[in-house]
């Protein structure tokens, strides 16, 4: 298991050898199929989906980022912003140091205003001058406002309100219509992702845009940490079959956020990083089943 910040500071290591391993995510021009900017994100980090009793969202992060953590995923559906800039303030750890994700809502993802408006409200609400990458939740449901939606997020991004834009909940068929109406493609596409919803052929389309998948509910939302096979071949890793499932994501490449809010369980995904799962790819490969926990916007028009 990795040390927690403050064993590894007794120690001397590095603390910001804790944030685990990296990628670096960027923009490609539509015009000339180039990237235009690049930026570093760590691979691993905490989700605050569902932390919603008061004070529940501030204390899991404040416990996660003194534990190394050092991305944290939010949306402005969430509700909780404000207290993950509560907990941004609280941690000791610079801002600098973190990565902050948070997303526009689907209901206002309706153009190009809506789009700007809520970003400075995000912002507001987190009381940050800039966040570090800002998604579209997903695919606005009036096909006609997509282009206009992204043209405020290019917006943002110009305006130095975040340091990379991208997406979320993206299909293949969505992310290929953004090349007739983007300047620049998205730098991430979230999804779920999974070892029983591996998507092999949308994480594969995602890249070949020059985007990163990013791994939501990589416990299916704590449906499939029990799953007999997963429990089997944990055991014969050496490792809990939560830390399993997260490292398979990580592997395959997808930046990865479990969400937990329980202080042992979040040390426990953190130590999912050292865990080495080389030999055990068939396995996983036979875990695949197409199961979808939540909502699967990828597959509507
Ligand atoms: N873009 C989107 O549409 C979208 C959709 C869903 C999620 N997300 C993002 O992805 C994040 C993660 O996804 P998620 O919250 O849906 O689900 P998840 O991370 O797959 O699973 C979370 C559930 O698993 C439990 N859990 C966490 N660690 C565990 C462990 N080591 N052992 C056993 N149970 C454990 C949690 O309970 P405890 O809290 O009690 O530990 C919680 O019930 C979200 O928080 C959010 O940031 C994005």
């Amino acid at each position: 298991m990795l040390q927690t910040l403050r064993e590894c500071l007794i120690m001397g290591a590095n603390p910001t050898d804790l944030m685990g391993p990296l990628t670096t995510i960027g923009h490609t021009s539509t015009e000339t199929g180039l990237r235009v900017s690049e930026i570093e994100m760590p691979m691993f980090g905490l989700g605050v989906y569902l932390m919603k009793e008061p004070g529940e969202c501030k204390s899991a992060v404040v416990h996660a980022i003194k534990s190394g953590y050092r991305l944290i995923d939010t949306a402005m559906a969430y509700g909780n912003e404000h207290e993950v800039g509560d907990a941004i303030r609280e941690c000791g750890v610079d801002r600098e140091e973190l990565f902050i994700v948070t997303k526009l809502r689907r209901p206002h993802a309706t153009g190009y205003d809506e789009v700007i408006q809520r970003c400075k409200e995000s912002l507001e609400n987190m009381r940050l001058d800039q966040m570090d990458l800002y998604l579209v939740h997903a695919p606005p449901e009036d096909i006609e406002a997509r282009a206009s939606v992204w043209e405020g997020m290019e917006k943002c991004l110009e305006n130095g309100w975040t340091r990379a834009i991208g997406v979320s909940n993206y299909g293949t068929h969505h992310l290929e219509a953004m090349r007739s109406y983007a300047s620049i493609l998205p730098s991430v596409n979230q999804i779920e992702i999974h070892p029983w919803l591996q998507r092999t052929e949308l994480r594969a389309f995602t890249e070949s845009i020059g985007a990163t998948p990013m791994a939501y509910s990589p416990l299916a939302r704590g449906h499939k940490v029990s799953d007999p096979k997963l429990g089997e071949v944990s055991g014969r890793i050496g490792c809990t079959p939560a830390q399993a499932a997260i490292k398979w994501c990580i592997d395959v490449g997808a930046v990865t956020i479990p969400k937990s809010s329980n202080p042992g369980r979040i040390l426990e995904n953190l130590g999912s990083i050292d865990v080495d799962l080389s030999g055990f790819g068939g396995d996983f490969a036979a875990m695949d089943g197409d199961y979808v926990s939540g909502w699967d916007p990828t597959v509507e028009p």
